[in-house]
Parts: structure tokens; sequence; C-alpha cells
């Protein structure tokens, strides 16, 4: 090799140590920057974080997600109603109706908004009834989780536990409760979707919205 030649290959290896300390500079100040916010977001939180959406669209993960993120307890109602029950959802729609489940399902909601901040994961009709929607709006960060049909239609499938998706088509079911709800999930303080990208990214999204909004 001759001295021009090496002296080529030399300016390459520092050109990729050069680029590569950039790169992990720059991962390092934003990863510094997001533990900041999230601080910042904890500092100035004085209510819970309320998740609503439709069956399907992934509200309990993204909740629990989210909760871990914050460092906050996460609690998800349609969990907190069975054990209180002690009974399956299905099993209570079927023994007592639906405006009993309604009527349990907003006391379990005024207990879970008690105490100290955290993430909170309610069913998908929860909000719509009145007394529990005067318990969210205003009184906590609520936060609409949106996906598509396609989306609510595959992740509902895997199971039989939605007692309204039982009574038909559940395909036509959702899309008349896209009709019947949205106008009501559009209240909420932040939207964001479910299925656009990696749990990671949806997560920092949502970050940055509760950061713009708290
Ligand atoms: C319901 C949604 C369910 C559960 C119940 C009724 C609804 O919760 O509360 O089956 O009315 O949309 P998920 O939204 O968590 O599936």
């Amino acid at each position: 090799m001759n001295a021009l030649n090496a002296n080529r290959n030399y300016s390459l290896v520092q050109c990729v140590i050069v680029f590569y300390t950039n790169i992990m500079a720059y991962n390092k100040t934003m990863k510094n920057e997001y533990e900041q916010i999230i601080s910042s977001i904890t500092a100035r939180l004085d209510k819970p974080i309320v998740v609503i959406g439709l069956m399907g669209v992934g509200k309990t993960r993204l909740g629990r997600t989210l909760a871990d993120t914050l460092s906050l307890p996460f609690y998800d109602s349609d969990d907190a109603i069975e054990e209180a029950a002690g009974m399956r959802i299905p099993d209570i729609f079927e023994k007592f109706g639906e405006p009993y489940f309604r009527d349990g399902e907003h006391r379990v909601i005024k207990r879970l908004l008690e105490g100290e901040n955290r993430v909170l994961a309610t069913g998908g009709g929860a909000i719509m009834t009145p007394e529990t929607a005067d318990l969210i709006w205003g009184n906590t960060v609520s936060i609409w989780v949106q996906a598509s049909l396609q989306t609510m239609i595959s992740r509902t499938s895997k199971n039989s536990n939605r007692p309204l998706l039982n009574q038909g088509n559940p395909e036509e079911i959702l899309k008349a409760l896209v009709e019947a709800r949205y106008p009501t999930y559009e209240k909420a303080d932040i939207m964001i979707e479910s299925d656009a990208g990696s749990i990671e990214t949806i997560i920092e999204n949502l970050v940055y919205k509760i950061d713009a909004f708290v």
C-alpha cells in the first residue's frame, strides 16, 4: 500500500469514528430530553389519566405501558368490576343485564379515580354513561385511543368475552358503535392512534402530547 492509499484509509476510519461518536452523542441528548419531559409531566400532573376508546383498540396495553413509562400505578376498570362482582363480564351481562353492569362500572370507576395519580383504562362503553362521563371530563386527563375498524375486528375476534359483540355480526356492531360513540370520544383531551407503529413509538408520541396538554 502506498502512502497516499494509507492516508485515505486513515481518513475514512476517522470519518466513521466521528460520525459514530456524533450519533451516540445525539441519541444521548434525545434520551436525556425525553427523560426530562417524563419527569416534568409527573411533576405537573395533578389528575389521573383515563384511557377511553372502543373495544379492541388496545386501551389496556397502551395504558399499562404509559403507566410504566410515567412510573404511575395502573388500573383497569373491567378487571376491577370482575373482581368486585366475582364474575366475568359476559356473565354479569347475561344474569343481570347491561344497566346493572353500567351501575357497577360507575361505582368502580369512581373508586378507582380516588387517591394518588394513576392511569386508568376504562371499558369502551363507560364514557357513554352520563354519570361516569361526569367523573372523567374535566377531572382527568382523558386519552382517546383510536384504531382502524380492521384492527378492532381482528383484535376482538380473538376471544368471545365482549357481550355486546356476541349479539350479532361483530363488524356491523363495531360500525354502529363507531357512529354512536365517536362524537363522545372526540371530547377527549388527547387522541392517539394505536395501530400506527410500534408501542414504543406510540407511547413516545403520547408522552409528547401529554406534555403539551398538562
Ligand atoms: C364494553 C367494552 C368492554 C366491557 C364490556 C362493555 C363496551 O371493555 O367493558 O364488554 O360497551 O364497549 P373493552 O372496551 O375493554 O373491551
